[in-house]
């Protein structure tokens, strides 16, 4: 029997292409990152599965030339950058991975929150600079406290409510808003209170963004809402780049509109050397490593894998999306 034909957008752990090789004729694109579009586009044309990465876009042009494809299996819990419904009205299944990086995306929120509130990253640029001059007064690099601060949940998934966890041990208050209230008995084990955006725009000192990016979440954090939020307060973001305006943002954090944020994820990655933001002082950033642990991400390998088993054998892959 030929073997099925499996294209990865990139390398993955050995384990997995050992794996992968096992039962399918596998490539594997080791060029430019994200792979150039014509050359995907070339590619699909004669794969059965193919293994792609958040940053490669994957619509419905492209979905129109691939032919022979019955899965695609992306190494992300996000996937906003697949056609899904595309997919499914041409009966391409598709697999993601959640759970698996429900606690390292929450730890990295969560480090990212102290980081910006208490100036660490802002100190490591200091004294790398050669500026710490001035040692140990009462104004001096001052951060703020986390404990009996509120924060702001926006999007309770699997990520916001760990998130929780995390914070309630550090005697925060929270409260959050979801699309859909999540019931009294969990909100009472969490120790979380329900509130409206509009509330939580207001009343948070600090707010962690852990919705997925739709229509409906585009740039929902621009200057109206950061003309909402408190003068003190923070904005944290480890879900997706474009559920803020980040020109706004910007321009937020120069007035101090805005104490400060803290950003894993941006409108468009990598972000270069000379990107506003690294100009400005009271904002951490990171290069998306929200789920970039060893542990999690061999276990999102696995699962990358087990999607595309099922998928090409016609049936819907461990964690699916749309059909
Ligand atoms: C994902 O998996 O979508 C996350 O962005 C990883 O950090």
């Amino acid at each position: 029997m030929t073997k099925k034909k499996i294209f990865l957008t990139r390398t993955l752990h050995d384990f997995a292409l050992k794996e992968l090789k096992k039962h399918y004729l596998i490539e594997v694109h080791f060029g430019k990152i994200p792979i150039p579009r014509k050359k995907l586009e070339a590619k699909i044309e004669e794969i059965n599965g193919l293994i792609c990465f958040p940053y490669d876009v994957i619509d419905s042009k492209l979905i129109d030339r691939a032919k022979n494809l019955q899965v695609i299996s992306t190494f992300s819990v996000g996937f906003d950058h697949i056609d899904i419904k595309y997919a499914k009205k041409n009966k391409i299944r598709v697999g993601y991975t959640p759970e698996v990086l429900t606690d390292a995306t929450a730890d990295l929120a969560f480090s990212l929150m102290i980081d910006v509130m208490r100036r660490v990253s802002e100190g490591d640029r200091i004294i790398r600079k050669g500026n710490w001059r001035k040692i140990y007064g009462a104004y001096d690099y001052v951060g703020t406290d986390l404990q009996e601060k509120t924060l702001g949940i926006f999007g309770l998934g699997r990520i916001g409510s760990t998130l929780a966890k995390r914070a309630k041990s550090f005697e925060m208050n929270i409260i959050y808003h979801n699309r859909k209230r999540i019931s009294i008995t969990k909100e009472k084990l969490l120790g979380i209170k329900y509130v409206s955006f509009e509330k939580l725009v207001n009343q948070s000192d600090v707010i962690s963004i852990h919705v997925p990016h739709t229509k409906q979440t585009n740039q929902i954090f621009n200057k109206n809402i950061f003309q909402k939020m408190k003068k003190t307060s923070f904005l944290i973001n480890t879900a997706r780049g474009k559920i803020i305006n980040e020109k706004d943002l910007i321009e937020a954090l120069k007035k101090k509109t805005i104490a400060g944020a803290a950003l894993d994820v941006f409108e468009s990655e990598p972000i270069k050397k000379d990107h506003p933001f690294t100009k400005i002082q009271n904002v951490t950033l990171a290069p998306h490593i929200g789920s970039s642990t060893k542990e999690t991400r061999a276990k999102m390998a696995q699962i990358t894998i087990a999607n595309i088993h099922l998928g090409i054998k016609g049936k819907k892959p461990k964690y699916s999306v749309g059909y």
